[in-house]
């Protein structure tokens, strides 16, 4: 290969890495709305590498039975979600070993202070005790540097909290090619508006998430799809009767606002038009319904794969390669450049 971009059709495209975790067996509709969805969209627009983060996961300790499952239901899912082997390059972190290698040399330009001021890290130690940190998690932000760094990414699509993380890439970007010669793209955030937070249905007032305390506000994407419905039609709103965007003072109205209009491309005041003088159960029963119209085939897409693991390891043993095709030159540059003996065997 004579260029670094994995096709030329690609070639003029801003180049896109992101990685999501499979840290759980389904994805839920915050995780789709805030992230997979603009992963599917950045294929037509940009030359994108997506990756199934399995070595980020095990910074906290995973069941193997369990982590193998959940790596295999997260691609599944990102596939099921509309990602297209043939317009992107989907593939799991350890399958491609020049992540953990380009980690290593990021940990030794990145200063133990520096390091210990991020606050991903700061908040989990915190919770979790010294005791029960690993070094992995304190590292975690420069293997995920190393990821991003590999492809000469320009743009990377992440959630908010991933801001700082996306920070210390650039700036280890840029100390890198100061000091050893320009090697390293310094790539950009790209935080999403309008969806980037989607909030619990019973309890508006968080963002939906995996480690909520009940399961009833939150959305899991290969849930039965009945059992979602039911979620929305019992979503906590207010006492007032009105469908009126108002983020402070009604959080729960103004979440099934925004999840409708990022289902049915809708804008909000259109939503707002379309249900005057209507109730709140209207909203619901609408909202549910285009929640199973899309979470339908996005289910039988999903099973296809779980159904047939070779032709899920197929694609993902052709992701590797091309993965590896542009990863493999960027760690031998870094190594040559960092006065690495060049290894001839
Ligand atoms: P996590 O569940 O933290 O592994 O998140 C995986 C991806 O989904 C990240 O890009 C998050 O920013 C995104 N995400 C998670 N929860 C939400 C939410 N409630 N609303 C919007 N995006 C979310
Ligand atoms: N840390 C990210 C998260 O928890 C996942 C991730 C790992 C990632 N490597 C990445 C995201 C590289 C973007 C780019 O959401």
């Amino acid at each position: 290969m004579t260029t670094d971009r994995a096709s030329a059709a690609a070639n003029d495209r801003p180049r896109v890495f992101s990685g999501i975790q499979p840290t759980s067996g389904s994805f839920h509709l915050g995780n789709y709305l805030g992230a997979v969805r603009q992963w599917v969209d950045m294929q037509d627009t940009h030359d994108t590498f997506y990756c199934v983060v399995d070595q980020h996961a095990i910074t906290v300790e995973q069941d193997p039975a369990q982590l193998r499952e959940n790596t295999r239901v997260s691609a599944a899912q990102l596939l099921g979600a509309g990602l297209d082997p043939e317009r992107c390059t989907l593939f799991v972190q350890s399958h491609a070993p020049e992540h953990a290698q380009l980690a290593w040399v990021m940990n030794c330009i990145t200063g133990f202070g520096e390091a210990a001021r991020m606050t991903q890290f700061k908040d989990k130690s915190a919770k979790q005790g010294n005791d029960h940190t690993s070094v992995g998690l304190f590292t975690y932000p420069d293997l995920m540097v190393a990821d991003i760094l590999l492809y000469q990414a320009d743009e990377v699509p992440v959630g908010e909290d991933q801001r700082q993380h996306l920070e210390l890439s650039r700036t280890l970007a840029e100390r890198f090619n100061h000091r050893y010669g320009q090697t390293f793209t310094v790539p950009t955030a790209f935080i999403p508006k309008a969806t980037a937070k989607i909030y619990d249905l019973q309890d508006p007032g968080v963002k939906m998430s995996k480690s909520a305390s009940s399961p009833k506000g939150i959305v899991n994407l290969l849930d039965d799809a009945k059992t979602s419905a039911k979620k929305f039609k019992s979503a906590v709103t207010d006492t007032e009767t009105v469908i009126r965007y108002d983020e402070e003072g009604k959080p729960g109205v103004s979440n099934l606002l925004r999840i409708h209009s990022a289902m049915s491309g809708q804008t909000v005041e259109q939503l707002e038009a379309h249900f005057e003088g209507k109730m709140y159960g209207a909203l619901k029963t609408e909202l549910a319904e285009l929640f199973v119209e899309w979470v339908t085939p996005f289910q039988r897409r999903t099973n296809e794969f779980l159904d047939d693991p070779a032709a899920l390891d197929k694609v993902l043993a052709q992701g590797a390669e091309k993965a590896r095709a542009v990863a493999g030159p960027t760690l031998a540059a870094a190594y040559e450049r960092i006065g690495f003996l060049a290894s001839r065997h």
